[in-house]
């Protein structure tokens, strides 16, 4: 294999390095480019640039692969929980019993919320999107949980990573409570990660919430598969933010907030909508699908398509067969899932589909399963954000000890105009 590739601009050779990755991903190295020739690289949407190198997570878009620090998606979602998948894709490694129960330990301690922040909570309008508020809050810890002074760097790191990971659980059903004007309800010590989390969502002093294994176990594999998945747009984010070495509250509320566009984990509500408006018009699926297709139309099928996968996304496969189970465990009839199975078959029939490479992503079958788990729609996304919080942390983590670590500050090709004079407003015309 070619170790460099040459490069001819304006009758010059240039060489530039070839990079290997340990799954045989190769990559031109430009980072000279603009210093020996001038140029720059162009890229919209940066579908072709790589913008580090990262030992977290690998896909293949082709073969429809992903693992987690080399472990299959398919393996995490069958044996591990969630606690240790997050701690795998932090630390690099599946924790040991010690380190799990320290682990869970950390988690327990820090799952409470400073009771000033319920505050905040309430003065939201009632109106207002979780992802909005999930966004702000996190941005807010900073502010009550301060620099600490007497640990070393590396300590305020351990604390902050724990921290969030513990908090964003209670933070979510808190926000979640609070909008329906409902008595807030704390972490307990004696139950799971994903137990803890339904609990808060659930019990009420009327009504006290049963713990449902098939919910828990959906709720731990909904997690699992969206525990990372690489530099995704709102993980980029998160890098870029964090490599102005702000603080990680903010860089991760900003990865929320990227989050929370429809055409990244936004999709996983905006599939809900789609669907229950075909069902309400009479179930017209074929109009969706002509619509989709229709190039002067902006409406895309939701849960359709992704960047990467150009085949069935690995999470998508295992997504359906849960809610396939999950449902008939449950015995719910969820009108929504034969639309979106008949919508699924349709397209996956259809030219237009097949040539684009069009296939359910993780998004298409998602929004049944937490229907199914009694998640209201506006949350949905707030799940996603859960569920990639250890991924953010990792890359985050992984982007501030990178010896290669810069500030991210891409460049643009200007195409305004060129030097004009100012003008007085009275000779303006
Ligand atoms: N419905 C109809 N056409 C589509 C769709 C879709 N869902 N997705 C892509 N296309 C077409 C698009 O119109 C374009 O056609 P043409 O080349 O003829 O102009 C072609 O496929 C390529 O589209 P693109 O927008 O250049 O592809 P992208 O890689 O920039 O976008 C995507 C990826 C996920 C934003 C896009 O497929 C999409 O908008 N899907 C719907 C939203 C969605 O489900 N998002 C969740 C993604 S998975 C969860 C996550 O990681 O966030």
């Amino acid at each position: 294999m070619e170790k460099t590739a040459r490069l001819i601009i304006d009758g010059k050779t240039y060489e530039l390095q070839v990079v290997e990755g340990s799954e045989g991903e190769r990559a031109i190295d430009i980072s000279s480019l603009r210093k020996e020739t001038g140029l720059i690289t162009l890229d919209p949407g940066y579908a072709n640039t790589g913008c580090c190198k990262s030992s977290i997570t690998f896909m293949d878009g082709e073969k429809g692969i992903l693992r987690y620090r080399g472990i299959p998606v398919e393996q995490l979602a069958e044996k591990a929980t969630f606690k240790e998948t997050a701690y795998l894709l932090i630390h690099g490694k599946l924790p040991n019993t010690k380190e799990l129960k320290r682990y869970s330990m950390l988690l327990n301690d820090h799952s409470l919320v400073h009771e000033d922040m319920k505050a905040f909570y309430t003065k939201f309008p009632r109106a207002s999107h979780p992802m909005g508020i999930l966004s702000a809050m996190v941005n807010a810890l900073r502010s009550f949980y301060p620099e600490l002074n007497n640990q070393t760097e590396e300590e305020e790191i351990m604390i902050t990573m724990t921290r969030l990971m513990a908090k964003i659980r209670t933070m979510a059903a808190m926000s979640y409570k609070i909008s329906r004007g409902h008595k807030v309800i704390y972490p307990r010590p004696d139950l799971s990660y994903c137990e803890n989390f339904l609990n808060m969502m659930f019990d009420t002093p009327v009504m006290p919430y049963k713990i449902n294994s098939l919910e828990v176990n959906a709720l731990r594999v909904f997690w699992i598969l969206h525990a990372d998945h690489e530099q995704n747009c709102s993980t980029s984010s998160v890098r870029m933010v964090g490599s102005a070495r702000v603080n990680l509250y903010a860089a991760i509320s900003a990865g929320i907030a990227a989050l929370w566009g429809p055409l990244h984990g936004g999709a996983n509500q905006a599939v809900i909508e789609m669907l229950t408006m075909i069902h309400d018009s009479g179930g017209g699926y074929k109009k969706a699908i002509e619509k989709a297709k229709d190039k002067n139309d902006p409406f895309r099928l939701m849960g359709f398509g992704h960047r990467v996968y150009k085949t069935y996304d690995p999470r998508a496969k295992i997504m359906k067969k849960m809610c396939d189970g999950l449902l008939e465990s449950l015995h719910i009839s969820d009108p929504l899932l034969d639309i979106a199975k008949e919508l699924e078959n349709q397209a996956r029939k259809d030219p237009y589909f097949i040539d684009h490479n069009l296939y359910p992503n993780v998004d298409f079958y998602a929004g049944i399963v937490l229907r199914a788990i009694g998640i209201p729609t506006n949350m949905f996304t707030v799940m996603f954000a859960i569920g990639r919080l250890p991924g953010w942390i990792a890359q985050w983590k992984e982007s501030i000890y990178d010896p290669n670590w810069k500030i991210s500050r891409p460049r643009q090709i200007y195409t305004g105009p060129v030097k004009r004079d100012y003008v007085a407003i009275t000779e303006r015309g």
